[in-house]
């Protein structure tokens, strides 16, 4: 079991300029409404916590060594997990995260380059449970957009931040690898096709079988 506690994790991923912003928040209301007994908590990585927040700020700006920010990554999930998202799944709450460890594979594995097994040794580091198991969201929404497509979408909206301002091969890059988790663990994933209109996409979120009972 990947969630043992009471509560229901969910993230939302994707590359920059796929969409996920403009739906999470319409889906945290949506399933308030439908679990009124139940608090819905928002969050996002990098960030989350106080020290998170601040981690991002530099994650984000300051250019690092490629190691030196998975560590970080980390350090700031480690710290979200245990004053956050731990407490809130132990007391039943709903947990919707912007972005969670499928990002650091994505982004600094398959964007920058940083090898999987280290990767996969941060994750059981932070995430493994004394017995022998990961916690994982029990959800993830992943929305799939070709890397051109997405790099169109964010020319048009905002002041690109350090990853934003990557280049397309580093955003199929970051595609390719989240692909590749979603296909390691179908069972976690609900990919969106995120060329679709946003009607349609939120017409396919409302349709999900989301089970937080
Ligand atoms: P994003 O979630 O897109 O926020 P905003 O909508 O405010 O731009 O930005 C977070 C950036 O951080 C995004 O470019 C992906 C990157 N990131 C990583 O590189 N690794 C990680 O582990 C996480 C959580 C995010």
């Amino acid at each position: 079991m990947k969630n043992n506690y009471p509560g229901y994790f969910l993230s939302f991923e994707g590359i920059d300029g796929a969409g996920k912003s403009t739906h999470i928040e319409a889906f945290g209301k949506l399933l308030q409404e439908r679990y009124p007994d139940k608090e819905v908590v928002m969050t996002r990585e990098p960030g989350g916590t106080a020290l998170g927040e601040e981690l991002r700020k530099l994650l984000l700006d300051a250019p690092m060594n490629l190691e030196t920010e998975a560590l970080l990554m980390f350090a700031a999930r480690r710290e979200h997990l245990a004053q956050v998202i731990e407490p809130a799944l132990q007391a039943g709450k709903i947990v919707i995260s912007d972005r969670f460890t499928d990002a650091s594979f994505a982004y600094q594995g398959g964007g920058r380059g940083l090898s999987l097994d280290k990767l996969n040794d941060l994750e059981r580091w932070v995430q493994g449970r004394t017995s022998g198991t990961l916690l994982q969201p029990n959800l993830t929404i992943l929305f799939d957009l070709p890397g051109v497509v997405a790099e169109a979408r964010r020319s048009q909206v905002r002041i690109p931040d350090k990853f934003e301002k990557m280049d397309l091969d580093f955003f199929e890059r970051v595609r390719q690898e989240y692909l590749r988790r979603a296909t390691e663990d179908p069972a976690r994933f609900h990919i969106v096709d995120a060329t679709q209109t946003k009607e349609v996409i939120w017409a396919e979120l409302v349709s999900l079988p989301v089970k937080c009972a």
